[in-house]
């Protein structure tokens, strides 16, 4: 397995282009089953996820290229199988998302059930809930969600939780159902925003979407379609980290600054000088951080997909931050690892106390999942000495090219290649 390592202790400086989002780039990918024609997307990260998404769409029988440039084409004018193998959910439960689009448009869809994953227990009862209040007939068997529906009814569903695939499931099936689904504590991240665009495109009848309240008007058919896939609101979170940690200057380009405010504004209280565009980031820090506590919410509030980095930058904070994670059971295992490079951080339950040292010592340390690896990297960019970063398998996932574009700004950073 690939490891990077990182020399810390350099000042970042310059400019670095942002992906496009990895969340907003799955839902979408599966968005192509719910027409015959051809979808045409822009700004597709290379990204494992994405490469994941697109063998299950392959299996499905979904024709497609990704280009270097980003640009991927879909053709789902000849599905032949119905079903999502466990093999490809389990590498990622996003897999979930071609569940909503294959049953709307074929009447069918068999499903692995994810599982549970690192993070916390992540079940997809809103989804199922969701589906059967449009008609469908579902059974667990085996091991995989086996949904029916001749055609899908409108309906009103109101989901227990705030679920960001939820929602996006639920919206997919609900395009082509017949009469108005009305989805009621609906997620309003912008990756949702963005699918809903890119529905609208291809013909979908949607209101609301942004808004807890989402309504669909279904229709009988959707076509082809051309969409850019919005900037990663994560990965351009995750360098304004990073600067934060060594201090010094960048300017982010190609990001969605609009999509950002609750990261924006913590890091601002943390010192960081902040300047923004329609589509770029100017950031400078030339202090030691100040604290910033912070709890995670659904979007607009803190992300917790931008808790682990933000909580990095914490650990070498002047002051302690009290940092509260809502969203998942178990999303606080970068904690050990920190803490290993010299962090003090105190964890109850959800919530983790974070006493400021002056700086971390490098370490070898071992990467958990996808953000938890990008907080051990801003860790060790900060910290003095040498750091490994073992298993970043997990940074691939969801990180486009992340060493290169940090050493375009002045990381000493490299990617150790696995012998084997
Ligand atoms: C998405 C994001 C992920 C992000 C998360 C929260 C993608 C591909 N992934 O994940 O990066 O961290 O939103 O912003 O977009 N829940 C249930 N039952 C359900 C669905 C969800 O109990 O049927 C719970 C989950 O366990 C979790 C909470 O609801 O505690 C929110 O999860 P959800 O918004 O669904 O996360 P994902 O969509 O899986």
């Amino acid at each position: 397995m690939d490891k990077l390592r990182i020399t810390g202790g350099n000042r970042l400086g310059g400019e670095v282009t942002i992906s496009g989002a990895k969340n907003a780039a799955l839902p979408i990918l599966c968005a192509s089953l719910l027409t015959a024609d051809t979808i045409t997307l822009h700004n597709v990260p290379a990204l494992n996820d994405i490469g994941t998404a697109l063998k299950l769409l392959r299996r499905l029988g979904v024709q497609s290229d990704h280009s270097q440039d980003g640009i991927v084409h879909l053709d789902a004018s000849h599905v032949d199988s119905l079903e999502a193998p466990y093999e490809l959910v389990k590498t990622m439960r996003a897999s979930i998302l071609v569940l909503g689009p294959l049953l709307t448009r074929f009447g069918e869809a068999k499903v692995s059930l994810p599982g549970g994953c690192a993070i916390g227990q992540r079940p997809v009862d809103q989804h199922i809930k969701g589906l059967e209040a449009m008609g469908a007939e579902i059974k667990i068997e085996h091991g995989f969600v086996v949904a029916r529906a001749k055609r899908l009814k409108g309906a009103s569903i109101r989901t227990d939780m705030v679920t960001v695939t939820g929602t996006e499931n639920l919206m997919m099936a609900a395009v082509l159902a017949e009469g108005r689904t009305t989805l009621e504590n609906a997620a309003r991240e912008p990756e949702i925003v963005d699918l809903a665009e890119l529905l609208i495109k291809m013909g979908a009848r949607i209101q609301g979407h942004g808004t807890d309240r989402v309504i669909i008007d279904g229709v009988d058919r959707l076509h082809g379609a051309t969409h850019q896939v919005v900037a990663d609101r994560i990965e351009a979170g995750t360098f304004l980290c990073a600067v934060g940690a060594t201090g010094g200057e960048i300017m982010l380009r190609k990001a969605a600054p609009h999509t950002m405010g609750a990261v924006i504004n913590k890091l601002e209280e943390a010192g960081l000088t902040i300047e923004c565009g329609d589509d770029w980031i100017r950031a400078a820090m030339n202090r030691r951080p100040r604290a910033t506590g912070f709890r995670t919410r659904e979007y607009p509030g803190f992300p917790t997909d931008m808790q682990a980095q933000l909580m990095a930058l914490d650990t070498i904070a002047d002051g302690t931050s009290v940092i509260v994670e809502n969203i998942f059971e178990n999303r606080y295992m970068h904690v050990q690892e920190l803490c290993r490079m010299g962090a003090q951080i105190d964890i109850d339950g959800h919530t983790a106390v974070v006493t400021g040292v002056p700086q971390l010592s490098g370490a070898t340390v071992m990467a958990t999942d996808l953000r938890a690896s990008a907080s051990l990297v801003i860790a060790g960019l900060a910290a003095f000495g040498e750091t490994v970063v073992e298993r970043i398998y997990h940074l691939d996932r969801g990180y486009e090219r992340m060493e290169e574009k940090l050493r375009s700004v002045g990381a000493r950073i490299e990617r150790l290649k696995d012998a084997a």
